[in-house]
């Protein structure tokens, strides 16, 4: 196979995790016969530097003539005091937007060699944690109408969604449901908001459609509370942009292992977006210490997703497995066994981790 990928590291650590993925990336390509080409793409924080603006078009151009875009990190303190339309976050929202990647799949996994870092108590994560939060992407209160009154005192956002909208992502949900536990949840507000009405009426015409799915609603509210309570009773969720946004953060945090975290953005067509969960981290940026396997891992659902390369995913899955089994970890997934891993020579840095990877591939 042969294909084009974009690929923008970003700013703080994203160059460094990006690096890495590309080895794991280049690797594959070498062991299952495919050839990749690379166009590097400028968006963030170093886009604001070169061209005055977090994401220029000719730089979103790339990504969409691509097929598929991985990312590494945005932003940094150096851009933190910019108005809001020109801080390096907005380029994230003009690659899901202009990349119309409405699918927003954020899986939050444990993985068992590193259960010792979750915060919850063994009894409430039992032999794991799993769960896929499906969160709409390019809508909502995040592309609503927004403004300022012009005497400053007040200023407004709007939530708003489409029938259309809710249905392919509510669709979405139940598809990935039933090719896992067949659990499907949809996370709203609907006590109080017309929007999450809708969203409960879109599903309730639509449910029909995939019987063996068992389907349940909760308040976000009450949704943040049973994520801590009781995280196992969760296998798909389907929510707003802004309940997607603060329920994944609270998921990503609990299995312990945010710096292992994927995510892929899905549009109907066109080329997907991966990217860590984590940030740009720039205290660590160009130390060799930022764990890199949220990126390769990332690359592998790249690969799974918007290629069909469903052994090839799995490959680089089962090494990064692999290289945990022996018991490598890079500082933030060390937890209290720090002392016991650098004794044993299995502290490793970035490029060490990538290394371990590739080698294990
Ligand atoms: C995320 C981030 C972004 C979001 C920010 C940086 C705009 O928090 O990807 O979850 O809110 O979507
Ligand atoms: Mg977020």
């Amino acid at each position: 196979m042969e294909k084009k990928i974009a690929l923008i590291p970003g700013d703080g650590i994203g160059p460094d995790v990006v690096a890495e993925a590309v080895k794991v990336l280049d690797k594959v390509a070498e062991k299952f016969g495919h050839k990749w080409s690379y166009d590097t793409v400028t968006a963030g924080g170093c886009s604001i530097d070169k061209f005055g603006k977090p994401l220029i078009q000719e730089e979103l151009d790339k990504c969409l003539k691509s097929d598929a875009v991985l990312l590494g990190a945005v932003g940094g303190p150096k851009w933190d005091n910019l108005a809001s339309e020109l801080r390096p976050e907005k380029a994230l929202l003009g690659l899901r937007g202009g990349m119309k990647v409405f699918a927003n799949l954020r899986p939050a996994v444990m993985f068992k060699q590193l259960k010792d870092a979750c915060p919850l108590k063994d009894e409430i994560v039992g032999d794991g944690l799993d769960i896929l939060i499906v969160r709409e992407l390019i809508s909502g209160i995040y592309f609503g109408d927004r403004g300022t009154a012009a005497d400053g005192k007040s200023a407004w956002d709007t939530e708003r969604y489409t029938w259309e909208e809710i249905e392919r992502i509510v669709r979405m949900g139940f598809e990935f449901a039933q090719k896992r536990q067949k659990r499907l949840c949809v996370v709203d507000k609907a006590n109080i908001l017309n929007s999450s009405q809708l969203w409960r009426k879109v599903t309730e015409t639509i449910k029909g459609d995939y019987p063996d799915v068992t389907l349940s609603y909760l308040y976000i509210d009450n949704a943040s509370m049973q994520m801590v309570r009781n995280p196992r009773q969760f296998d798909v969720i389907a929510t707003s942009n802004m309940f997607g946004d603060i329920l994944s953060d609270e998921a990503s945090q609990i299995t312990g292992s945010i710096g292992m975290l994927a995510s892929a953005s899905l549009g109907e067509s066109g080329p997907g977006l991966y990217e860590p969960i984590h940030g740009s981290a720039p205290d660590i940026a160009g130390k060799d210490l930022a764990n890199p396997l949220a990126t390769i891992l990332s690359a592998a659902m790249l690969l799974r997703y918007s290629f069909g390369l469903e052994t090839e995913a799995k490959a680089i899955e089962t090494a990064v497995e692999k290289v945990l089994d022996e018991g490598y970890r890079t500082g933030d997934i060390a937890g209290s066994e720090r002392d016991a891993v650098k004794a044993a020579g299995k502290l490793v840095g970035t490029k060490a981790m990538g290394q371990l990877v590739v080698e294990r591939l």
